[in-house]
């Protein structure tokens, strides 16, 4: 009787919480707990199991993570018996962000089908929003707390140990990785994952006026070498393998105590259990260097959750700081733990720094185990594959802010965006293509794109694809900035089309703020008469309020011009209302 943990991720939550779990059960003495993601397994392999946790990921638009896509088509088929799984008791943990429309929706709908097919509910699914103010934590580690325990009235788990079993401290930890020196051998350079190709940058053009707060880039990369494997289309998206930046790398050295001989000096990792991942790209045997993993591999900029704090205080041998360290993962202690860690947005490298005696003790692979890894993140292609031939451009915006309570002197940095606003002419980057949500039609059909701020990215793309095609398709833009002159993107390219029809809401021109949810409504006859005539309509940009302003606006101009109740409903089920939104 073996529990298995079971997850669908797309960018690494869902797989990073599993691993917490699987660790805490393997602590707690269930007997050889198993991890698989949901494309290593089969329908009928899964009826057969006895205990599962499903952690599911949402992604695009309230859908299934890619990799789990095909699984759950299985799990969809009508032919199913309703007690096809009901041998089975299970748990869901969903991992979603509550400023999404369809909030949690695949671990919703992967709940109900479990049902559906007889299977048992150990106890209340775990809503995770990346909303609360401890992100996944704060639903998660409630839920974790009553699994367990009602994991134990389950044939073969009663034995496990409470949390709070003093067998439980006195258990040694285990690292994920045992690590072999191999002085004198080649450092390989693992990309990430095998579909990563490494591209040259070959400009970095700042978008906004120098006095304007936002610093926003026009980033061009050569993609001449990797034709093939970089061909997209317009609305996908181009995943960034980040660096950490330099001043961060600095404090965690200096923190950690490493001479340039030891971040230098070569090393392999291998799993101490077959359930252990290797880091994507890597494989058994892979040679590198702590230099290597504190630049591209472990993420030194995210701020730490509890299990940071837990598995820090429980490998110290700083008597002081394990129980300062230890404090911070106590229920009561939240307000302390906020504090220091969301309210300042302390990095984990800053957190060495604070807990220097614990972190100068740490081993090489130890880092493995209290450091995450570094994610990759996602940017709508701006380019166009017919207009920007052998390149890509991204137009980003640069991540900077003060932290909510200002203790901190300095400014807090998003990983990403500034190491990508800090490239230069010839600094190379690791990328890979992934389709974006967006289905443009055929240029005959009118599309209306509404894009505030960087949103206007994949629109961009697909306008000027379109006008190649067919040069008369008919293309409305809405944008949205702050001001015309401030950063109103590609203002000049779109004064040299003669399409498509651009509407630019200037929010903070005029005394009153203008928005793009206030032109739909200005042009609502013209948006209706191109619905008429079949449009689709895309929504890009920000997942904040806009994309629900312009529902409610599209709603109104539905009921008002066409006595339409449910227009959004209507064209979102025909697939003519579409969006690609971040938080
Ligand atoms: C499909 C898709 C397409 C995207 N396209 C684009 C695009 O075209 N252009 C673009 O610029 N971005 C785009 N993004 C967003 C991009 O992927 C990154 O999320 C963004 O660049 C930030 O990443 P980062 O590594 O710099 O920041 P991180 O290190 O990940 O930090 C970001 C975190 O910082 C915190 N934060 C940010 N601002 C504040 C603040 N003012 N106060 C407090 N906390 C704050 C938030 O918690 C946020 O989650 C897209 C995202 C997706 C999913
Ligand atoms: C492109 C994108 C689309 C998302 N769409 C949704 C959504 O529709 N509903 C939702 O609840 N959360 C959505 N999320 C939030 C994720 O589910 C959440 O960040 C989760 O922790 C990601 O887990 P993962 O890293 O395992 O993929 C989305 C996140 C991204 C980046």
């Amino acid at each position: 009787m073996s529990l298995l943990i079971c997850y669908a991720t797309e960018t690494g939550n869902a797989e990073d919480v599993g691993e917490m779990l699987w660790r805490e059960a393997r602590r707690r003495g269930c007997k050889s707990p198993r991890m698989a993601s949901f494309e290593q397994l089969s329908l009928e392999s899964l009826a057969s199991e006895r205990t599962v946790v499903f952690l599911i990921a949402t992604s695009g638009q309230g859908e299934f993570p890619t990799s789990a896509r095909s699984l759950w088509t299985c799990f969809r088929q009508k032919i199913l018996p309703n007690d096809y799984m009901d041998k089975m008791h299970f748990s869901v943990v969903a991992l979603g962000d509550s400023s999404y429309q369809k909030y949690n929706r695949a671990g919703r709908l992967l709940r109900a089908r479990l049902v559906q097919l007889g299977a048992h509910q150990l106890c209340p699914p775990a809503y995770c929003d990346d909303q609360h103010e401890i992100g996944i934590d704060g639903a998660f580690q409630p839920w974790k707390h009553v699994f367990f325990e009602a994991l134990k009235g389950v044939e073969g788990f009663e034995r496990i140990l409470d949390s709070k079993d003093p067998e439980l401290s006195e258990r040694p930890f285990v690292s994920k990785f045992r690590l072999r020196f191999c002085d004198g051998e080649h450092i390989d350079e693992p990309s990430g994952s095998a579909e990563y190709v490494r591209v040259e940058t070959i400009s970095n053009e700042r978008q906004t006026s120098i006095d304007h707060f936002q610093d926003t880039r026009l980033i061009t990369f050569n993609i001449g070498n990797h034709e093939e494997a970089l061909r997209y289309r317009s609305g996908d998206v181009l995943m960034i393998q980040p660096e950490n930046l330099d001043e961060s790398i600095k404090i965690a050295v200096e923190a950690l105590k490493l001479s340039d001989e030891t971040l230098d000096r070569p090393f392999k990792l291998e799993p101490t259990d077959s359930n252990i991942r290797l880091p994507p790209g890597w494989l058994i045997g892979t040679t590198t260097s702590l230099r290597y993993c504190l630049k591209r591999v472990l993420d030194l900029q995210h701020i730490p959750k509890k299990s940071f704090f837990e598995i820090l205080s429980r490998i110290s041998k700083d008597e002081d700081e394990a129980e300062r360290l230890a404090e911070f993962c106590q229920p009561e202690n939240l307000d302390l733990f906020l504090d220091y860690t969301l309210k300042t947005r302390r990095t984990a490298a800053e957190a060495f720094r604070d807990f220097y005696r614990t972190a100068s003790q740490l081993s090489h692979e130890q880092l493995f185990d209290v450091l995450p890894l570094i994610r990759p993140r996602a940017f709508s292609i701006a380019s166009s594959p017919m207009a920007h031939p052998g390149v890509i451009q991204l137009l980003v915006a640069k991540v900077e802010y003060k932290p909510p309570i200002a203790k901190m002197a300095d400014l807090r940095r998003g990983l990403c965006s500034c190491h990508l606003t800090r490239l230069r002419h010839g600094d190379m980057v690791f990328v890979r293509i992934r389709d974006g949500t967006f289905h443009f039609p055929s240029p005959e059909t009118p599309i209306i794109c509404i894009g505030p701020g960087t949103g206007v990215a994949p629109f961009r793309s697909v306008i000027n694809d379109r006008l190649r095609i067919h040069p008369d398709s008919e293309s409305l833009l809405f944008f949205g900035c702050r001001g015309r002159f401030s950063d109103y993107y590609f203002e000049i390219e779109w004064t040299h089309l003669e399409k498509p029809r651009i509407f630019v809401a200037f929010s903070r021109d005029q005394e009153h703020k203008i928005y793009v949810q206030h032109l739909l409504k200005k042009e609502a006859a013209l948006i209706w008469r191109l619905l008429q005539q079949g449009a689709y309509i895309f929504v890009a940009g920000s997942a904040g309020e806009m994309p629900n302003g312009v529902c409610e606006m599209l709603g109104e101009i539905g009921k008002e011009i066409g006595g339409e109740e449910n227009l959004v409903k209507t064209l979102e089920t025909q697939g003519r209302l579409q969006f690609e939104t971040w938080s």
